[in-house]
């Protein structure tokens, strides 16, 4: 028999109160107006075949889509990021805005933000998803959401300029479309993946002195996970398996990867060697070392190989790597019984282990010493021909490239 408390627990308006607590209390949302749109849109509906306590848990995912391999191409995302993306986008009421990825119940949010002057659009790649965008968007009451379907490399230019474009699938590039297609004073908040971790990156135009208008600077960024971006725009990577639960991705042409030489240094002696500085704020440190490693790749481990001792903990959720021909270089940690916190160290294993270790835990010192806070890089698009030499914290993308630098 249910409970009385039991039905009152399931009823979905329970449930959302309870998410809009949670999400103001783990700084998810930090606005009123973003509290009320979380407030009114009835995000069961989006999801009408799942579990509530699953479409109300702030940091789940529904999934909506997956392809032949188990691969989710489409997912409900879940609210604390969408929380996070809807503040740094800093929606105002009558602004045009284009979703690029859809699902519905986003739009919605964007719509109720926007109120009966504004206008949303919202584009995806897939048709089923955009179907079932559609009939869930009527079916909640959100029939003035336009919905599209096309490749979102392209932007959606019948609409454009647009004071908001947001997109919701990791993307590797900044296409023109999402440049030309935004306002003069039009922000683009974009999961941008580099060297396989994404980061929420809310950009505005570059005004700097030395900038021509073209390129991007950005507000803010926030760490975050999504489904890869499909069509013309999806992620030009490599990425090797040494062995059985090793593998080691990177997006970098520069990059050596030899498998087989990579597997042969990892049969080899293992050097250790720890920096003295404090290991914290992973996030932080895990994107200075993508941007600033010579070489950098990210390597992966399974828990057998880290339970064998083999590779370290560290890259069980994936670790940036210097990599060369012969030889690689990753971080670990280990306790400071001084402070009480973590020290940062580096594995290296390769004929050229000491060079690579010696590049790396000057980088652990470095970031330890001048930028260990949160927020500390600032990200710029620059787009057009990519610069011979590359500057310094500068990767190279299919339309420009993504720079990074520390206060
Ligand atoms: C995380 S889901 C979107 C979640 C959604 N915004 C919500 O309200 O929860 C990512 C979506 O991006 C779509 N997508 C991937 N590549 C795309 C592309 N090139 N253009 C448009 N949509 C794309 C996928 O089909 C998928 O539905």
């Amino acid at each position: 028999m249910t409970s009385i408390d039991d039905s009152l627990v399931r009823d979905p308006g329970v449930l959302r109160s309870d998410m809009v607590r949670a999400l103001r209390e783990q700084d998810g949302i930090r606005s009123e107006p973003v509290a009320a749109a979380f407030a009114a849109v009835p995000r069961h509906r989006f999801a009408p075949e799942a579990p509530l306590e699953l479409v109300y848990d702030p940091h789940r995912t529904v999934p909506v889509k997956k392809d032949e391999n188990g691969l989710e191409l489409s997912v409900m995302s879940a609210a604390h990021l969408q929380a996070v993306m809807l503040e740094q986008a800093g929606v105002e009421p009558g602004m045009k805005v284009l979703e690029i990825g859809s699902g519905g119940v986003n739009a919605a949010y964007l719509q109720e933000l926007v109120g009966k002057a504004g206008e949303v659009t919202t584009v995806d790649i897939d048709c089923d998803v955009i179907d079932r965008a559609r009939r869930c968007l009527d079916d909640a009451g959100y029939p003035q959401v336009r919905t599209v379907l096309a490749d979102g490399e392209s932007g959606v230019p019948d609409g454009s300029p647009y004071d908001l474009i947001t997109v919701t699938a990791a993307a590797w590039d900044i296409p023109p479309s999402w440049i030309s297609g935004l306002a003069p004073s039009g922000r683009l908040v974009v999961p941008l993946t580099v060297c396989g971790t994404t980061r929420s990156i809310a950009f505005d135009r570059d005004r700097g002195p030395e900038s021509d208008d073209e390129g991007l600077v950005s507000r803010s960024y926030s760490l975050a996970r999504f489904v890869p971006m499909q069509g013309e725009g999806a992620a030009e990577e490599r990425r090797v398996l040494l062995r059985e639960g090793v593998a080691v991705q990177t997006d970098d042409v520069r990059v050596p990867l030899d498998a087989q030489a990579l597997n042969r240094a990892l049969d080899g002696p293992r050097l250790e060697c720890w920096s003295g500085a404090a290991y914290d704020l992973p996030d932080e440190l895990e994107l200075y070392l993508t941007f600033n490693l010579s070489s950098p790749a990210r390597l992966h481990a399974a828990n057998d190989v880290v339970e064998r001792g083999l590779v370290e903990a560290s890259a069980l959720f994936g670790v940036p790597v210097l990599v060369s021909e012969d030889s690689f270089a990753y971080r670990t940690r280990r306790e400071n019984a001084d402070t009480g916190g973590f020290e940062s160290g580096v594995v290296a294993h390769g004929p050229g282990a000491q060079a690579l270790a010696d590049e790396y835990a000057t980088l652990l010192r470095r970031w330890a010493r001048d930028h260990r806070r949160r927020g500390a890089a600032t990200f710029r698009y620059l787009p057009g021909p990519v610069p011979v030499p590359l500057p310094r914290n500068a990767v190279r993308r299919r339309h420009g490239i993504v720079t990074a630098t520390w206060r």
